[in-house]
């Protein structure tokens, strides 16, 4: 596990950086999320890593928080370029900034923990959709998002084990990390919606009728097609056996990572 960094810059990225522009616009609002979502990780990485003992195990959250700084502050990059389009979304992307400064204040460090280990086990599910399952959504993207989800999403798989560790150095067990899951999974999954609801319908709003008809039966497709895609990895999450060192990598990652420089 090392940090790399793509050194990437956005100044003409456009939100629909891909053919497919709900595709591109819920990706889009995944990408608002991770400078709120990544900064807390790191919060609470870092409160684990003064009462856990193992030397190993702390090195490994070093390294992790190396790596989650790097995503945050590429995808921060990518996220100003959003901003000025749609007037809605700093308000939203500031009230998820807030549910986290209020469960750091609230709620244990093993609640915390589990949270990071369910957001960590939905960014597994993620890497493997992005290189695996959706070549014909990137083929003619913008080269430059195409790397950035791949880098980061390469070294989610990379450092998947660390989250789902320090849960259990903790103390956490089945129905903690389960607790954390769902807690994650409602979470965010209300966060993407409303986000990328503000983006497709600010969008459809220049669009005409039919235009219009057909980016909403484009948007039912994909989401559509992912959740086939995620539902029976998401049930393999609940299994008390999961155990995400025992992952196969998506194929390319490692490759992809080998093109890019290590560096803070
Ligand atoms: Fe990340
Ligand atoms: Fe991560």
């Amino acid at each position: 596990m090392i940090p790399r960094n793509p050194r990437l810059s956005f100044e003409d990225a456009l939100p629909h950086w891909a053919a497919h522009a709900p595709f591109a616009q819920i990706t889009n609002a995944g990408s608002t999320s991770l400078p709120y979502v990544e900064t807390y990780l790191n919060k609470v990485m870092a409160q684990a890593a003064a009462v856990i003992a193992d030397a190993r195990l702390k090195a490994d959250i070093a390294l992790f928080s190396a790596q989650e700084g790097n995503h945050y502050r590429q995808h921060r990059l990518y996220n100003r370029r959003l901003h000025p389009c749609y007037p809605q979304l700093q308000a939203l992307e500031a009230g998820l900034g807030r549910d986290y400064e209020g469960m750091l204040a609230r709620d244990s460090l093993l609640a915390n923990a589990a949270y990071c280990e369910g957001f960590e086990s939905l960014g597994i599910i993620h890497a493997e959709f992005f290189f695996e399952r959706i070549p014909d959504l990137l083929e003619g993207a913008d080269a430059r998002l195409v790397r950035l989800w791949g880098w980061h999403l390469a070294e989610e798989f990379e450092h998947r084990s660390v989250c789902f560790e320090v849960h259990a150095a903790l103390g956490g067990g089945y129905l903690s990390r389960l607790r954390g899951f769902f807690r994650a999974l409602r979470h965010l999954g209300a966060y993407g919606k409303s986000v990328s609801d503000h983006l497709l319908e600010t969008d459809r709003a220049a669009m005409g009728e039919r235009e219009r008809r057909e980016s909403v039966r484009l948007e039912k497709q994909y989401r559509a097609r992912f959740m086939r895609f995620a539902l029976p990895r998401l049930l393999h999450v609940l299994s008390p056996a999961y155990d995400p060192r025992r992952k196969r990598a998506p194929r390319g990652a490692q490759a992809l990572l080998e093109s890019i420089r290590p560096g803070a």
